[in-house]
């Protein structure tokens, strides 16, 4: 099967209230570890690529590395750009095959926001690109913020609706209490999502597909393991999976994975290397980090996405 993009994808996510696991993606191991949990499962996913790391491994081997996944399976697959932030740089990615973009004017005045993505999607929609934008701020909120001061991170329901209808985006990153990397929340903090705000934008968008960024788990397993292996991750704490799967049988569509990967994969090399210290073939403990994707991408399939057997 060929690269797809996300619309058929979402437009079905959001009818039978799953979501697509969206893996961000730097090197073959993490790619075959992915492709094959999915091809097992039967889930369609959206294999996206940051510029850090287009920068890493280069986008033509990135590019190349996802069109042999795509011939080794017939499971809908989309090849995302994540956190775009110009207009050169979607527009780079979307002439070289990228069938889906992430244009990020988050950090950018409401009007400004809106200008550049509305100009990325008048160029993507003409090659058949779905685009992603965003409303809100994805930092993590500390203790101290007052509750006014907190509502400027969170997206505003009320501008949600102008904004799509502006831009024409076809998805659409909020900011309800997620944040990037390991640690999203400090030990003091009850993780929580605010599903108040998703509820007030689902109602403001209807059938709109709803994107969480920051949605890692960081499951203690993977912290523990590397911190038993020679690692310091301190008070790593994610979104509890029982949040994010309620918010994939709403609104939301699609859910950004990268976090969980990166433990997985530097969990299983650590121990190998522990276990094995004659080692230095690093064949051998790739493909434990590889299998440890394979593992991770299934259960977040199953116990997240809830997106097996959805690639029919
Ligand atoms: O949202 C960001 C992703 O986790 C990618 O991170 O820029 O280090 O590749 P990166
Ligand atoms: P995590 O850091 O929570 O995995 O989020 C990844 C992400 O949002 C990529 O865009
Ligand atoms: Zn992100």
């Amino acid at each position: 099967m060929s690269l797809v993009n996300t619309k058929k994808m979402f437009q079905k996510a959001y009818k039978y209230g799953y979501a697509i696991g969206a893996f961000n993606v730097n090197n073959m191991e993490i790619i075959q570890g992915i492709v094959k949990a999915a091809d097992e499962l039967k889930s369609p996913i959206i294999l996206q690529a940051s510029s850090g790391a287009r920068k890493y491994a280069g986008s033509l081997y990135l590019k190349k590395l996802v069109e042999a996944a795509v011939e080794s399976t017939d499971i809908p697959i989309a090849l995302h750009l994540d956190h775009g932030d110009s207009f050169e740089l979607c527009k780079n990615c979307i002439d070289s095959g990228f069938t889906s973009v992430m244009i990020d004017g988050s950090s950018l005045e409401y009007e400004k926001n809106i200008e550049i993505t509305k100009k990325v999607c008048e160029y993507a929609h003409k090659y058949d690109v779905t685009v992603e934008g965003e409303l809100g701020s994805l930092s993590g909120i500390e203790d101290s913020v007052s509750v006014e001061a907190e509502k400027a991170f969170y997206t505003n329901p009320e501008q949600v609706e102008d904004f799509v209808k502006q831009t024409g985006v076809d998805s659409l990153a909020i900011a309800i209490g997620t944040s990037h990397g390991a640690y999203k929340f400090k030990p003091t903090q009850k993780p929580n999502l605010r599903f108040d705000i998703l509820e007030e934008i689902q109602l403001k968008l209807p059938n709109f597909p709803i994107v969480l960024h920051g949605a890692s788990s960081v499951v203690p397993d993977f912290v523990d393991e590397i911190n038993n292996f020679g690692g310091k991750l301190g008070n790593a704490i994610g979104i509890p999976e029982e949040m994010l799967k309620k918010a994939a049988s709403m609104a939301v569509c699609k859910i950004n994975v990268d976090s969980d990967l990166r433990l997985a994969m530097t969990a299983k090399i650590r121990k190998n290397l522990y276990e094995h210290p004659e080692n230095f073939d690093p064949r051998k403990y790739l493909s434990c980090a590889r299998d440890a994707i394979t593992e991770i991408v299934k259960h977040k399939i199953i116990n997240v996405m809830n997106s097996e057997n959805r690639a029919l």
